[in-house]
């Protein structure tokens, strides 16, 4: 009886120590709260995140001491999985470029913050000090108004706008109108391919919405692609080219399809040779690039000629504050837009562009297409690292009516189909038929004007 009572309290004490222990010892340190940032509304924020929700958003954790029980362990160790395949704060929080936060990483930690979904509830149930006090809610949101208002507030921008995490495009930058011209032609020019039958305009057609609205593209000699071709239009405000990244910028984007076997098929020194045949063009070239053809020239000038295919809609009237810009119907969708999480991924001036994210967070896209390919692979076929399967550059959703078929793989053609799957598989619902229409009405009102022309 005297035994059994002993073991009676000390079942009890070992049951007390354990939120108890948690109490006092708080949660683990990781790198971050060593961190010591000179902006002292990021050193607040970092203080916040670091203690409250980096341990389950970053594969370098360490476990804390009750992780020794076999249940506890299991359970940790699959939070933190699926918590950092959906963001990894410890990469994220310190981007290598050296460069601010990206508009992705500050508009998702704004939206949990707000729909108060973090920590996540069966977590706190555990740690009674787990969740985040609005003191330290209210610091993280004012590093992400500050880092936002220096970093990403469009100029002319209206005032109630300038906090959020779509922004209207800036004016078409000033550039020099002869490279633009020299850049126009040679976007146009098809003795950049093989056998002068195709030019950039020819997968990019700018009556197209910037794209050949095919599944694959065809390249020279009837070859075709095995990814959907996305737009030209706004492509300058990307952090990265191409589906998985693989060119920094326009420049060195513009030199892969002459070089594509499957593209344009040819080669640098073949394309020059018979742009020296035509002596009016290589004398206008020359006026403007006295060093004459080259890779560099002539990528440079039509990156050039990219940068001014920017095309304003009504949105960018709207966030500028012309309130009647949007129809009721397109101001619903745009709030149903937000609501659902769409601009935590599809944020900035173009709405996407910022960023990789994994295709299927919510629910196995690719188990559910079938036939995984290459292409699927997106940035890991360029990193090798295994945390970058299937996670393709979000694209941008200006123009996105004329820019069909939809996604990498080209597998949708109805918008308001794209709208649902990736309500499913990016966000974890499933839309009601009218906010689904109301939201496809918002992206019909992207379709923007190029030199004051409207788009169609
Ligand atoms: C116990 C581990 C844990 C803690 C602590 C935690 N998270 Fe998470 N987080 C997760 C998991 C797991 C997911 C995946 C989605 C889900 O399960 O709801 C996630 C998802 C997210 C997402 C993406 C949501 C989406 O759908 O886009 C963000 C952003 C996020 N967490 C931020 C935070 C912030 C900010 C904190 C601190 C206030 C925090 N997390 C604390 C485990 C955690
Ligand atoms: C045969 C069709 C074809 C031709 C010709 C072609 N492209 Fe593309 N373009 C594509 C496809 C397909 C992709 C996507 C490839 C990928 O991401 O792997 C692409 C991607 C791009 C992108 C990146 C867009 C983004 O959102 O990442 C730009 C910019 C671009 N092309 C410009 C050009 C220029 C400039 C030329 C001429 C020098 C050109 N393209 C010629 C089919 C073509
Ligand atoms: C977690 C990030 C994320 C979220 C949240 C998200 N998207 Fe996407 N979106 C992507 C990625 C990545 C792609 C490209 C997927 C692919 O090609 O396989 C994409 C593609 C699209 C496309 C097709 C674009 C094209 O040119 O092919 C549409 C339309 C779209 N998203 C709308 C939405 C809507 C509406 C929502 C909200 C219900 C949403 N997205 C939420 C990341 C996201």
């Amino acid at each position: 009886m005297k035994r059994l009572v002993i073991i009676l309290i000390v079942l009890i004490l070992f049951g007390l120590a354990l939120p108890v222990s948690n109490l006092v010892v708080g949660l683990p340190a990781n790198s971050i709260t060593k961190a010591k940032p000179d902006n002292p509304l990021f050193a607040k924020a970092l203080g916040a995140l670091g203690t409250k929700c980096v341990n389950c958003h970053t594969p370098e954790y360490t476990l804390p001491f009750y992780a020794k029980f076999p249940v506890a362990k299991q359970i940790i160790e699959t939070d933190i999985r699926q918590g950092t395949r959906f963001i990894n704060y410890l990469e994220e929080l310190f981007p290598q470029n050296g460069g601010p936060v990206t508009e992705p990483l500050l508009a998702k930690t704004e939206f949990v913050l707000m729909d108060k979904s973090m920590p996540p509830m069966r977590y706190l149930a555990l740690h009674w000090n787990g969740g985040f006090t609005a003191a330290e809610r209210d610091s993280v949101l004012a590093w992400i108004k500050d880092t936002r208002t220096k970093h990403y507030a469009t100029s002319g921008v209206a005032e109630p706008f300038k906090n959020e995490a779509i922004q209207p495009l800036p004016d078409t930058p000033a550039l020099d109108p002869a490279k633009v011209a020299l850049g126009n032609k040679l976007f146009h020019d098809k003795r950049l391919s093989k056998d002068n039958s195709l030019a950039c305009a020819g997968c990019h057609d700018l009556q197209k919405g910037g794209t050949d609205q095919k599944k694959f593209s065809e390249g020279v000699g009837q070859k075709f692609g095995d990814i959907n071709a996305p737009t030209v239009f706004n492509a300058g405000f990307q952090f990265k080219q191409f589906w998985d990244g693989r060119a920094a910028t326009l420049e060195e984007q513009a030199d892969g399809p002459v070089n594509n076997p499957i593209e344009m098929a040819s080669n640098w020194p073949e394309a020059i040779g018979k742009l020296q045949q035509d002596a009016e063009l290589t004398q206008a070239f020359q006026a403007v690039y006295p060093q004459g053809y080259s890779k560099e020239t002539i990528t440079e000038a039509i990156a050039t000629f990219e940068r001014t295919l920017d095309t304003p809609s009504k949105l960018d009237k709207f966030l500028r504050g012309q309130a009647d810009a949007l129809s009721p119907e397109e101001k619903k969708g745009y709030d149903l837009f937000k609501a659902h999480r769409c601009a935590t991924c599809h944020a900035g001036k173009i709405l996407g562009g910022q960023s990789f994210e994994i295709m299927g967070l919510y629910k196995d896209y690719f188990k559910d297409r079938g036939n995984p390919q290459k292409p699927d692979f997106g940035r890991f076929n360029v990193t090798n690292k295994d945390t970058d399967k299937f996670k393709l550059k979000v694209p941008t959703l200006r123009n996105i009516a004329l820019t069909f078929p939809y996604f990498h793989d080209s597998t949708i053609s109805n918008l308001q189909e794209a709208v649902q799957t990736m309500a499913k598989y990016q966000a974890g619902k499933t839309l009601s038929e009218g906010d689904a229409a109301s939201i496809t009405a918002f992206l019909n009102a992207l379709t923007g004007e190029l030199n004051g022309q409207p788009l169609k």
